[in-house]
């Protein structure tokens, strides 16, 4: 099975969301997946933002019934900031606390997720799959495995996603298969 999945299903905001959020948190992931970024590559760190009360609630109501019953994930919305560099790159890590999520691709284009294989024995990685996203787009993704985006120069991405801390993405894509959303 892949590590992602696209979905017919439209986010329920725009990018205009992102003037009602707030700086979370700030991730710049040092894991042992990106020690040995190569030096024509830059590092963007990525940022969290909170969703008000009122924004997150809604966004969750659109949940299917089958997967609130698995789990309610938290809405929140995911941001990497425009960097000029030739080769901005979020690195390869795993999300920490974070099984899968519903990602809606707010503003995007051209960025490619990749997914990899880590080989402890050699300590490397190895792609396997990768994905682009468009904007307006909607993809269940994996998180628990290795993963790392090539960015756009000067290119602000932003997610609105629904976020999952225990239920695994293969009991989250059966769901979405279920009710429809393949
Ligand atoms: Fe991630």
């Amino acid at each position: 099975m892949k590590p992602f999945l696209k979905l017919d299903w439209k986010a329920p905001f725009g990018a205009e969301i992102a003037q009602c959020a707030t700086l979370h948190h700030r991730f710049s992931k040092k894991q042992k997946y990106n020690k040995d970024l190569p030096d024509e590559y830059t590092s963007v760190p990525t940022e969290s933002l909170s969703l008000s009360e009122a924004f997150a609630s809604q966004a969750i109501a659109i949940v299917p019934a089958a997967i609130r019953g698995l789990e309610i994930p938290q809405a929140f919305l995911i941001r990497m900031a425009a960097t000029d560099a030739i080769k901005p790159v979020l690195p390869a890590h795993v999300d920490y606390n974070r099984t899968c999520g519903i990602n809606f691709y707010l503003e995007a284009g051209g960025e490619t997720t990749h997914y990899y294989e880590w080989d402890l024995a050699s300590r490397t990685l190895h792609e396997t799959a990768s994905f682009e996203a468009s904007q307006g787009d909607c993809w269940l993704i994996d998180t628990s495995i290795p993963h790392s985006v090539s960015l756009k120069p000067n290119q602000q991405r932003l997610i609105l996603t629904l976020s999952f801390t225990k239920a695994s993405f293969a009991q989250v894509s059966a769901c979405l298969r279920e009710a429809g959303y393949v």
